[in-house]
C-alpha cells in the first residue's frame, strides 16, 4: 500500500476496536404494492452468528422483507444494512449466501455448471474440489453431471442450499429451505443449520414447519399482515414450562409443597404448577411420595413453539416482546 494509506490506518485502528455489526440491521422496512400494503414498519436485528427465524401466514410478508434486505425489491421507506453495510454493496454479495423463495435454474445446465455459474456471478472464487464437496454435502454427488432441467423439486432445492452455501459466507438468507424436502431432507438441513451456527455463521431462515424453527432458532420474529407480531428468544415467546401432575391423597403438606414449587391450577387428581427450572422435578416428586401422596403421572411440558404463533396470530395481541 502507498503511503496514502497513513491516515485511514489510523481510522481503521479505532474501526478494529468497535464490535462487529449485526449480520442483518434493518428498520422500519415498508412496501406497497399498488394499494396493498406488503410490509408495514419491520424493524429487526440478527446478530453475527445467530439463527433467526421469520415466521407468519402466508402472505404476511416474510418474502418481501427479505427481499428488501438483499436489495432485489426497493423498499418504499426504511434501512438495511447487512454486515453492517448497503445490501446492494458489492461486498455483501459474496459474503451473503441466499436460497429464494421460488426459483428455477437453467434446465439445459448440470447442477455442476449452476454451482460454478453462480459462484462466478458472486464475484467469488471457490476451488472445484470445495464444490464436489458441497454437492456432496446436499445429496447429489452422484447427479452432478445431469441437466437439472431433470430434477425434482426437492433436488432442485438441495442445489439451491448448495448454491447458497458454497462461497462461505457470513450470513445465510433461506427463504422456505426445506419446502420440497422429504423427511431425511429435512434433517440433514437441520443439522446443517447447526453446523453453520457453529461456524459462527449467521442464519436469517423462513419457514412453515415451526418444528424445525423452534428446534434450531435462537430468536424468532412473527409478522402478521405486515407487522412485527411479537419477537423474542423461544424462552421469551414461550415462557415459564409447567409440570403436569396426576396425584392422590394429596394433603394439606403436600399441597403446601406443590405451592412451594410454583404457582399450581388443579381439577379433580390432576395438578399443574408451573416451574422456572425443569431441574426441580425429582425433588417434588420424592417430596410428594415422602408425604404420603400416590404419583400415577409426571409429566414436564412446554406450550410449542406452534400453539404459541397460532394464539399470537388468533388474539392478534401485540405481544411484549418487541
Ligand atoms: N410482486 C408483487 N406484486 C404485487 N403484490 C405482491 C408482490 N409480491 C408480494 N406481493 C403481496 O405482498 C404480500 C406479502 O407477500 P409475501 O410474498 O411477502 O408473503 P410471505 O409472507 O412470504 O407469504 P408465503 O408464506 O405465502 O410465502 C401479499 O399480499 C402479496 O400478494
Ligand atoms: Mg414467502
Amino acid at each position: 500500500m502507498s503511503a496514502t494509506t497513513a491516515r485511514p490506518d489510523a481510522a481503521g485502528e479505532s474501526f478494529a476496536d468497535l464490535p462487529p455489526s449485526p449480520a442483518v440491521w434493518c428498520s422500519g422496512l415498508r412496501k406497497r404494492y399498488r394499494r396493498r400494503t406488503a410490509v408495514d414498519g419491520v424493524s429487526f436485528t440478527v446478530e453475527r452468528g445467530e439463527v433467526m427465524g421469520l415466521l407468519g401466514p402466508n402472505g404476511a410478508g416474510k418474502t418481501s422483507v427479505i427481499k428488501m434486505l438483499l436489495g432485489l425489491v426497493r423498499p418504499d421507506a426504511g434501512e438495511v444494512l447487512l454486515l453492517g453495510r448497503p445490501g446492494s454493496d458489492p461486498f455483501a454479495r459474496t459474503r451473503v449466501g441466499y436460497l429464494p423463495e421460488l426459483f428455477r435454474y437453467q434446465p439445459w445446465l448440470t447442477a455442476a455448471e449452476v454451482l460454478k455459474l453462480h459462484v462466478r456471478l458472486a464475484g467469488a472464487t471457490v476451488p472445484d474440489e470445495r464444490r464436489r464437496e458441497y454437492l456432496a454435502m446436499v445429496g447429489l454427488a452422484d447427479r452432478a453431471g445431469d441437466r437439472v432441467g431433470g430434477f425434482s423439486k426437492g433436488m432442485q432445492q438441495r442445489l439451491g442450499l448448495a448454491v447458497a452455501l458454497v462461497a462461505g459466507p457470513e450470513l445465510v438468507i433461506l427463504d422456505e429451505p426445506t419446502s420440497a424436502l422429504d423427511p431425511l431432507g429435512r434433517a440433514d438441513v437441520r443439522d446443517l443449520l447447526l453446523s453453520l451456527k457453529d461456524r459462527g455463521v449467521a442464519v436469517l431462515l423462513n419457514s412453515h414447519l415451526i418444528g424445525e424453527v423452534e428446534r434450531v432458532c435462537d430468536r424468532v420474529v412473527i409478522l402478521d399482515k405486515g407487522r412485527v407480531a411479537a419477537s423474542g428468544t423461544l424462552a421469551e415467546l414461550l415462557g415459564q414450562r409447567e409440570l403436569r401432575l396426576r396425584l392422590d391423597e394429596v394433603g394439606p403438606a403436600a399441597a403446601a409443597r406443590l405451592a412451594a414449587a410454583g404457582q399450581v391450577t388443579s381439577g379433580g387428581d390432576a395438578y399443574t404448577v408451573a416451574l422456572q427450572d425443569d431441574a426441580v422435578i425429582p425433588d417434588i416428586v420424592a417430596d410428594l411420595v415422602g408425604l404420603g401422596v400416590r404419583v400415577h403421572a409426571v409429566e414436564p411440558g412446554r406450550i410449542s413453539l406452534e400453539e404459541r404463533l397460532l394464539d399470537i396470530l388468533r388474539t392478534g395481541h401485540s405481544e411484549e416482546h418487541r
